[in-house]
């Protein structure tokens, strides 16, 4: 499997941090001596966390060492290390557990999220947000190309690396059993792009990797080009001539008993 590519994810870093700051304008705490950030990324929400919590040590953590390399050139007073955040313990427990568009990788969250939670000190906050559009035509048509085409029994298991949550009802009942407070909602963001070329280029950094990290260069080629015809009918041009990329996002936030 190739390594993630932080300049290519960094191409949409506005759009993908704005949920990032809507995650963290939600976490009521004033004030943190430890902050963690699970799958920091290129460091941008990590940045976000050093901001608010200026008298706080952070740590951000990410299984690529290509981010973790751009995170540490980024924010060189912050700690980073590549770790895989399914078996990540902390040596202190943190005031703040921040993970923001990563813990959709996982895979069972029914004992994940309470294992996150019980890692965190008397009040401290768990702070999640995941992407919830893998029925959004962004995801479907990937998965449509990938079910037709002459790749199809190699890119079957790509589908399943990610799966479709569950209701937040569900997130809010796993998580009040371990917190004094939850809060959950959900965003759809609705993001102009350029074209479908550019939908294609946000999309192929995070959930067309699975797919394409299956295919040689030139499978690689034949289906973006299919994937890139479906975005145009499905994402027709606006009235600015701008393709509207809707993004449902879910997030929640749990404080544990002071
Ligand atoms: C979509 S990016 C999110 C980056 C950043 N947190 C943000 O707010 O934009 C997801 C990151 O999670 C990392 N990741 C995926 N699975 C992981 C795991 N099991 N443990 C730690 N990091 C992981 C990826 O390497 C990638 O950098």
């Amino acid at each position: 499997m190739t390594d993630w590519d932080p300049h290519r994810y960094r191409r949409f870093e506005t759009e993908r941090t704005q949920p990032a700051v809507d995650l963290l304008s939600r976490v009521r705490r004033k004030t943190a001596k430890l902050v963690v950030d699970l799958g920091c990324g290129p460091g941008n929400s990590t940045e976000l966390l050093a901001a608010r919590f200026p008298e706080a040590e952070i740590i951000g953590i990410d299984t690529s060492p290509a981010m973790i390399e751009t995170a540490q050139a980024r924010l060189p007073h912050c700690r980073f290390a590549v770790a895989d955040l399914a078996a990540w313990r902390p040596e202190t427990p943190p005031d703040v557990i921040f993970a923001n568009a990563v813990l959709q990788w996982l895979p069972d969250h029914a004992a994940l999220l309470p294992r996150l939670m019980a890692h965190l000190p008397a009040a401290g906050t768990l702070a999640i947000q995941m992407p919830d559009n893998l029925g959004a035509p962004s995801h479907s048509l990937m998965r449509s190309v990938a079910s037709q085409g002459p790749w199809a029994d190699r890119l079957a298991p790509a589908a399943a690396d990610r799966t479709i949550l569950p209701p937040l009802d569900d997130y809010y009942d796993l998580l009040i059993r371990h917190a004094e407070t939850v809060d959950v909602w959900r965003t759809t963001y609705h993001h102009p792009l350029a074209s479908a070329a550019a939908i294609v280029d946000w999309v192929r950094s995070t959930g067309l990797r699975p797919f394409l990290n299956r295919l040689d260069p030139a499978e690689q080629e034949e289906f973006l080009k299919r994937y890139q015809a479906s975005l145009e009918e499905a994402y027709p041009a606006r009235a600015d001539g701008l393709r509207l990329l809707g993004f449902e996002r879910v997030f929640m936030v749990a404080t544990r008993v002071g």
